[in-house]
């Protein structure tokens, strides 16, 4: 009989024996799998495992922060923050491309990554987050699918020779939250919505700039915080807002303004292969545009995207 308590405790003895007094890097994004799979190890093995965060300036707002906060001061973590959001938009500067843009984000990952790994010095062991949906299909969606992509893209050096860590691939998606809580990882990260590894680079549509990412990251936070009031964030499989590189006319007071045009995507899915748009009240609706209008700097119109997939992908790029 499978329980969260008995997982984690033959889990981190098996962890501790294959281990032993070797070191860990694990490339912690913060999403579910990576975060549980980090947390799990650290239990296992503590300050033997470092954490490397790449915070490619691409990610919604104050989840950076967030990450800190929460392996740093609650797990006490060995965690190392990389803040790399120039040299990701310079790398993105000029580029409108949607494949384009994830070659560069994603390769761009693996060299920080690298880079940070080199001055730690010879690590035994790489920690995974894959979960057995991740093995079984190809696994498109969820923050674990992210981190195989990043290292599959152009791989890891060939020097480094790392044996991986996969703690988490006998579980499913819902295993691994039961896992996350028991460990006492906070509720808001267990039941965050999937996010893409290219992260905003693929919501900004076309050239990604500084202006764009910030005022995508306070119309998204105010989508979100409003669907938690609301009680559907977790009915939802995956919402966010995008901006398209469109601006319009609109008033405001006796003023026209000329501001950029915010989309609102919300799905529901099972594993992000196919999705139907989710028909969220009007009244919700309602409150998110005005409240994006009226306190985004720069956003001066929003819509809703009712396209399901197919024909339509979730992401609009
Ligand atoms: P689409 O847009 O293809 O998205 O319908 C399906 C799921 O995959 C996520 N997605 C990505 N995840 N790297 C990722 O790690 C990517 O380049 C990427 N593109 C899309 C998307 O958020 C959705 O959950």
């Amino acid at each position: 009989d499978w329980t969260t308590d008995s997982f984690i405790k033959d889990k981190v003895a098996e962890l501790k024996e294959t281990i032993g007094d070797r070191k860990v890097l694990c490339a912690l994004s913060g999403g579910v799998d990576s975060s549980v799979a980090a947390v799990l190890v650290h239990k296992a093995i503590g300050d033997n495992l470092t954490c490397v965060f790449v915070d490619h300036g691409l990610l919604r707002k104050n989840e950076g922060d967030d990450v800190e906060r929460i392996f740093r001061d609650t797990f006490d973590m060995n965690l190392i923050r990389v803040n790399c959001e120039d040299r990701f938009l310079s790398k993105l500067k000029g580029v409108t491309e949607p494949e384009a843009k994830r070659k560069i984000i994603g390769e761009e990952f693996i060299r920080v990554f690298e880079e940070e790994s080199n001055k730690l010095g010879k690590m035994d062991f790489l920690v995974q987050g894959t979960i057995y949906p991740d093995i079984v299909e190809s696994g498109l969606g969820g923050e674990s699918a992210t981190i195989k992509s990043h290292h599959n893209v152009g791989g890891l050096p060939e020097d480094v020779e790392f044996q991986i860590v996969e703690p988490l691939k006998e579980l499913f998606k819902d295993e691994v939250r039961k896992i996350g809580l028991e460990l006492g990882i906070e509720e808001k990260l267990i039941f965050r919505h999937p996010f893409p590894g290219p992260g905003l680079g693929i919501r900004v549509i076309g050239e990604v700039t500084k202006e764009k990412c910030d005022i995508l990251r306070e119309a998204d936070a105010i989508y979100m915080e409003e669907l938690r009031n609301a009680g559907l964030y977790r009915e939802i499989w995956q919402a966010f807002a995008t901006l398209p590189d469109v601006k319009t006319v609109g008033v405001m007071g006796d003023e026209r303004t000329y501001a950029y045009l915010v989309g609102l995507r919300a799905v529901s899915s099972s594993d992000g292969m196919t999705s139907d748009w989710y028909k969220i009240p009007y009244d919700v609706l309602e409150k998110i545009a005005n409240r994006i209008v009226n306190e985004v700097d720069g956003a001066n119109r929003v819509v809703y995207d009712i396209t399901s997939k197919p024909p339509g992908t979730i992401e609009w790029e």
